[in-house]
């Protein structure tokens, strides 16, 4: 997969993706990233890419023709369709669907914003989507390119050492991933579930998958009204159900100050 970014901050990216899992599907030419600095799209002396906005107010807007210039000159060598993401508070929140839908694209061109946000032009002229990494305000779009470019990249096929992990990881299958243990197997008073010391595969499985539906229950009661559950779920949460109601107390006992 080939990735573009376009930046004010080229250097952003420098540390992200020169360790661990990135670096590494780098080397094994699995993906590729440039960050192209947005100024080199100017056409002044002093590369201005951002003015006043009309109407007045505070702060800074980016200009539109260096966006639209970088975007067109990177469309020339990208396959025609390439989405052209513009991060934004107002785009729509990443999920890990949509995560998997870029995966299997052969390339992506990210814009990232700064300031008071970029000239409405550009959104009108080359964005194809807009993508936002939640209900907060980041200075900028590079870290939301980051984040993407990270969840995306160990889904592209070789990445992960195991892709067998992916599918029981979390959102994959619209739910929340069961609790992980390794060694030692008593951490203190805390020891590791029995079903986990068995060795019986079907038994590990299956109170794998109870721990799944039980934590999105408990975390993520939206996911779990959204999920494709089998019988085997339902029978699972039924016992779920059963196990909760029988720890709930009859009475709820009122603590007052004497
Ligand atoms: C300070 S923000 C501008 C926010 C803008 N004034 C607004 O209220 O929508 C500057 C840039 O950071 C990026 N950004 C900020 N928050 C983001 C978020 N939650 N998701 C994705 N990008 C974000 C965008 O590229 C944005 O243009």
């Amino acid at each position: 997969m080939h990735i573009d970014v376009v930046t004010i901050f080229p250097e952003f990216f420098t540390a992200p993706l020169s360790v661990s899992i990135l670096a590494r599907a780098q080397q094994e030419g699995l993906l590729v990233v440039e960050a192209h600095n947005l100024r080199d799209f100017t056409d002044d002396k002093h590369h201005v890419v951002d003015d006043y906005p009309y109407g007045g107010g505070p702060g800074m807007v980016m200009k539109a023709p260096p966006f639209i210039d970088a975007v067109r000159h990177l469309q020339e060598r990208a396959p025609e369709g390439t989405p052209v993401i513009f991060f934004t508070p107002q785009g729509q929140p990443l999920t890990q669907t949509k995560v998997q839908q870029l995966s299997g694209r052969p390339h992506l061109i990210l814009l990232c914003g700064h300031y008071e946000g970029v000239d409405e032009r550009v959104r009108q002229a080359v964005v194809t989507e807009e993508i936002s990494l939640g209900d907060y305000v980041l200075t900028g779009g590079e870290p939301a390119a980051i984040v993407l470019i990270d969840a995306v990249a160990r889904l592209l096929p070789g990445v992960l050492g195991n892709d067998n992990s992916l599918e029981s990881e979390s959102f994959s299958r619209g739910l929340l991933e069961h609790p992980h243990y390794t060694r030692p197997a008593a951490v203190g008073a805390m020891t590791v579930p029995e079903v986990l010391l068995s060795g019986h595969h079907e038994q590990i499985r299956r109170w794998r998958r109870q721990q799944s539906l039980r934590r999105t229950m408990q975390r993520r009661p939206d996911l779990l009204s959204a999920a494709q559950l089998t019988e085997e779920d339902q029978q699972l949460l039924a016992e779920i159900n059963q196990q909760l109601n029988q720890h709930t107390p009859a009475t709820t006992k009122v603590v007052t100050d004497a």
